[in-house]
């Protein structure tokens, strides 16, 4: 949540400040500002609430002076609603010092009282106002930004990253973290900083990330960072994998159907270079040695949202394949119920994002607790794989749209590689056994494409339902998952009242909310990979179009068997069933966007969500 992004170097710093901020928008979009200070030590801030363009149009129509020194954020709002006032840059020292921020400082009222009481004035309802008028305290005590810096973020509680500039020091600006990301861009003669690379990445691909609890001031010549105590941390270096283009919209008419269409690229790139003469390679996972996999009692795999429904569906093959106890649960709820985990507890987080606030504490609780942790994950330099043991990374490239589509499946293939390496050390599949399934999930991306065709299909559909209320989807065993998933993209897309349902749970209640007309969405399983689910699937479209449903069944190839039941049939191609989810979901999510677009919503940037949820 919050995009953050600073820059000190030759260039005009409010170009590479508002270029950033588009990047990163997909972070929180419903305000917007930045601040410049120019070689003379002058100051100037310019921030509204709204999207990026508002905040564009606004610079266009009064320009801010071309100083070398920025910073700039765009804000999903905590404290305070999306108003002018409380976008950031928020000031401090009598206008002389802005800042802004991503989180939530938990304390910030005590501290408001205290700077009341000294008889200091706020503009805001922020709880970053407090931060910045506690920085201008300090700084005229300290009369040095970064020791400024370390006495005010002693004050503080929660989860923080902090950009300051002052006018006093043009050439310098100067940053904190605490359980929010923050990134260093190195360049040459220029420096940057941003929430994650995106930010910097069209200037240079050397990164740092920034570690738990430091502070960072970089000058065009260079960078420094130290602990919250000022002592000096050595950084290590990464080179960011992907291009600028692969973050840019490349002719597509929303990120979000670039990212539908990439998913046959993202599926093949978390397979590449994994799968050798037949076997799984995880170089990654070298720490893990095969006498501790061997040894692990259960597996706990974390997550929230979508990334909860590809460690749902991974909870079926992992277990059918390494015979190991698999539970799934929702970062949040783990957190705080006290669960029993021990050195043979293995937990798997997964993440798009690497940030996600509530899977960051259920890492370092479970460490905490002496489990080991893996983490799956989509972003490189982010926090969670630094908390964690080892881990895998997905290769899906920047997903930029706030629903999450390619990334998902990526998840999937990832957690698949995962169970299929654990199988094997395990001895719990036979090398043929081994080998077909391996042979299953490299078809994948091909077959992904063929579902993909159909996009033109489903796009009419969705038109056709456009004033649709609600929608119900079923599923069964790994199609249940799927069916969540489907309601969820639905919801956050098209903002229609959506419910997933296991289909075996449908006499159990939900079957009371079926009247003429209702559309349901049936994830059907394969009649030859599941025969003994399948006819219970089919008979459960029928009680469901005896009560006047509208059926649209996604159904494998040639099952004929819905025919006469379905209203609409949408076909994925033949795959074992333990592929299908991957398959399924496809018309699904093109679904929830076409249907979004045909109502005329942002599909990319969906109301009241944001891509990196950074607090808890
Ligand atoms: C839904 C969606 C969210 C994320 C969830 C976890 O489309 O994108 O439900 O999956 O917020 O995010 P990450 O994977 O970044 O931890």
């Amino acid at each position: 949540m919050c995009g953050i992004v600073g820059y000190v170097g030759e260039r005009s710093s409010i170009d590479v400040l508002m270029g950033g901020l588009r990047r990163l928008e997909y972070r929180g979009y419903d305000s917007a500002g930045v601040a410049i200070v120019d070689d003379d030590g002058t100051i100037e801030t310019a921030k509204r609430a709204g999207k990026l363009k508002v905040l564009a149009d606004e610079i266009e129509a009064h320009p801010l002076h071309r100083g070398g020194t920025g910073i700039g954020h765009t804000r999903w709002a905590t404290h305070g609603g999306p108003t002018d006032g409380n976008a950031h840059p928020h000031l401090g020292d009598e206008g002389r010092l802005a800042l802004i921020h991503n989180g939530i400082i938990e304390n910030f009222a005590q501290l408001k009282d205290e700077l009341l009481a000294e008889g200091y004035e706020f503009a805001s309802e922020t709880d970053t106002e407090v931060a910045a008028v506690l920085l201008g305290r300090e700084y005229r005590a300290k009369g040095d930004l970064r020791e400024a810096f370390r006495t005010t973020v002693a004050r503080l509680d929660g989860a923080f990253t902090l950009l300051a500039v002052h006018q006093d020091a043009p050439g310098l600006v100067v940053g904190a973290r605490r359980n929010s990301p923050l990134v260093i861009g190195l360049g040459e003669g220029e420096n940057f900083l941003g929430s994650d690379v995106a930010a910097f990445v069209e200037y240079t691909k050397r990164a740092v990330a920034i570690g738990q609890d430091q502070i960072v001031a970089i000058t065009a010549d260079g960078v420094d960072v130290t602990d919250f105590d000022g002592e000096p941390v050595e950084v290590e270096p990464f080179d960011v994998a992907w291009d600028a283009s692969a973050a840019e919209k490349g002719g597509w008419s929303s990120f979000m159907r670039k990212e539908v269409s990439e998913q046959p690229e993202a599926v093949a790139n978390t397979l590449l270079g994994r799968i050798v003469d037949g076997a799984v390679v995880i170089p990654e996972l070298e720490d893990f040695g095969d006498e501790e996999l061997r040894g692990i009692r259960r597996i706990t795999v974390i997550a929230c949202g979508t990334a909860a429904y590809a460690g749902m569906v991974a909870k079926y093959a992992i277990e059918q394949w390494a015979r190991v106890p698999v539970e799934v649960e929702l970062s949040h709820e783990f957190r705080y119920r006290e669960p029993v985990l021990d050195p043979e507890t293995l937990v798997v987080s997964v993440s798009q994002s690497g940030e996600t606030m509530d899977t960051l504490m259920a890492v370092k609780y479970a460490r905490e607790q002496g489990a080991r942790t893996i983490s799956i994950c989509n972003t490189q330099g982010a926090t969670i794989p630094r908390e964690s043991d080892a881990v895998v990374y997905t290769h899906a490239g920047p997903e930029v749209a706030v629903a999450s589509t390619k990334a998902f499946v990526a998840q999937i293939a990832a957690l698949y590689l995962f169970g299929l390496h654990l199988a094997r050390v395990r001895g719990t599949l036979s090398p043929e056994k081994l080998a077909a399934q391996l042979a299953e999930l490299q078809a994948v991306p091909d077959k992904l494409q063929t579902v993909l065709a159909q996009g033109e299909r489903v796009g009419e559909l969705a038109h056709w339902m456009a004033d649709t209320r609600s929608v119900l989807f079923l599923g069964r065993h790994v199609g249940y998952p799927i069916a969540l998933e489907g309601a969820l993209k639905l919801k956050e897309l098209a903002y229609i009242h959506a419910e997933g349902f296991a289909a075996g749970e449908l006499k159990h209640g939900p079957i009371a909310l079926i009247e003429p007309g209702q559309p349901v969405f049936v994830v059907v399983p394969s009649p030859r990979g599941s025969a003994a689910l399948h006819p219970k699937v089919v008979s459960n479209i029928q009680e469901i179009r005896a009560r006047g449903a509208r059926v649209i069944a996604i159904a494998e190839a040639g099952d004929a068997a819905v025919l006469p039941y379905a209203d609409e049939v949408l076909r994925i191609p033949l795959a074992a069933p333990l592929f299908e989810p991957l398959l399924a979901v496809v018309p699904l999510q093109l679904f929830a966007m076409e249907l979004a677009q045909a109502k005329g919503l942002d599909v990319d940037q969906p109301r009241n969500l944001a891509k990196s949820v950074t607090v808890e």
